[in-house]
């Protein structure tokens, strides 16, 4: 059967980055059946929503999305639900995307990217899943109320809720043990258990499901030792899994460590391997329309969605290996340039990487 994606560019960056991944996906994979729609701001000025009916029925049609980023400033006026946010927030409720793939590598030739020393980060390869639509980020009751007890009664107190339910700390722990036997083994539970009564649950679940991965070296680390040992010795992580709230945070800080925001991608899976790919960085108004953009995290989000969506891990090897080359050939895009290596924009960063 012919496999469908959908592709929302969205606005900013997002068409010229798009393009140079779909030309890509063109060449190594011919038979995929590629549409295109609008999303975002762009969506919003053609049919007065950033998330248009027929967008999210093309996608919900489809094996994978590839998204490209949503945002601009002059959206920011609109009432919320016309904001091009919104859009990627409809797309993860619609779909049911609860895993979040963000994997952070730093590629040797990049090393001084990173504003850590190369000897503590030259070679990093680690994935952080973060679950996506649990948390304290959607847990009720939440709101803004009169307080009335306690030493601040009759003040203003603002509430929230962390909640996991079993089943959601359980199809997530699967994802994450299954993630890591695809790379070193090796599977890092985050969590604050010694503190909160949710990452207790959390634990004992992912040690329940870890007796069906006896092959899968579990850990566990309470979050701000995490966030310590990202900046002390990365590399000792290989998988990380955690919940919405530390998996914010913590994700971006692997991010930075790698110093090179146009070079990371994302996935967004639900359980029935379902996906949108993104670039981990947004819509970049500063530079849009120069043709300078570093297309790399769009080109790589396209490899994690033939090896988590398409069932083609070869292909996003190939893919991947191609990016490697680029790199090692000398080409630069303006955001990761040095002194000594080939500065090129974003059709040419394409072009090389379809030759490699
Ligand atoms: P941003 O990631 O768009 O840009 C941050 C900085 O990184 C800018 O200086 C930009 O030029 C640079 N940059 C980003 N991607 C690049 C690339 N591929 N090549 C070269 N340089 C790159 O984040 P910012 O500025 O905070 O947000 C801009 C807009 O993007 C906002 O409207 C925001 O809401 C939206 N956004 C959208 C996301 C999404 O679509 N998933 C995620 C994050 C932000
Ligand atoms: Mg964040």
């Amino acid at each position: 059967m012919t496999k469908k994606i959908a592709v929302l560019p969205g606005d900013g960056i997002g068409s010229e980055i798009i393009e140079q991944a779909v030309r890509v996906l063109r060449t190594v994979a011919p038979s995929l059946e590629i549409n295109e729609a609008p999303v975002g701001g762009t969506a919003y000025d053609l049919h007065g929503h950033p998330l248009p009916p027929s967008t999210l029925k093309l996608a919900q049609e489809s094996n994978a999305i590839l998204f490209g980023a949503v945002g601009d400033w002059k959206y920011d006026k609109l009432p919320r639900e016309h904001r091009p946010e919104q859009a990627i927030l409809g797309l993860r409720k619609a779909l049911g995307l609860f895993a979040n793939l963000r994997p952070a590598v730093l590629y040797p030739e990049l090393a001084n990217a990173s504003s850590l020393k190369p000897e503590i980060v030259s070679g990093l390869d680690i994935l952080i899943l973060r679950e996506l639509t649990g948390d304290i980020y959607f847990g009720t009751p939440r709101g803004i109320r009169t307080a009335s007890d306690g030493p601040y009664a009759g003040s203003k107190e603002g509430f929230d809720t962390m909640r996991y339910a079993e089943p959601e700390i359980r199809r997530i722990a699967h994802i994450g043990f299954q993630s890591a036997q695809k790379r070193q083994g090796k599977l890092c539970s985050v969590d604050k258990a010694n503190v909160l009564e949710t990452s207790q649950l959390w634990r004992d679940i992912v040690i329940d499901v870890s007796k069906e991965y006896p092959d899968v070296a579990l850990s566990h680390m309470y979050v701000d030792n995490a966030a310590m040992q990202l900046v002390r010795a990365p590399r000792e992580f290989d998988v990380i899994v955690t919940g919405n709230l530390f998996g914010d945070i913590l994700s971006d800080e692997a991010a930075m460590l790698t110093g090179s925001i146009g070079m990371l991608p994302s996935a967004s899976l639900n359980a029935s391997g379902q996906g949108l790919y993104e670039p981990s960085h947004g819509s970049a108004p500063d530079i849009a329309g120069k043709g300078i953009a570093n297309p790399l995290a769009t080109i790589l989000s396209a490899a994690m969605m033939l090896r988590y969506s398409l069932d083609s891990a070869s292909l996003a090897d190939k893919i991947e290996q191609a990016v490697q080359k680029v790199l090692q050939q000398g080409y630069r895009t303006a955001d990761i340039y040095e002194p000594g290596t080939t500065k090129v924009g974003t059709a040419a960063m394409g072009d090389a990487v379809l030759k490699a």
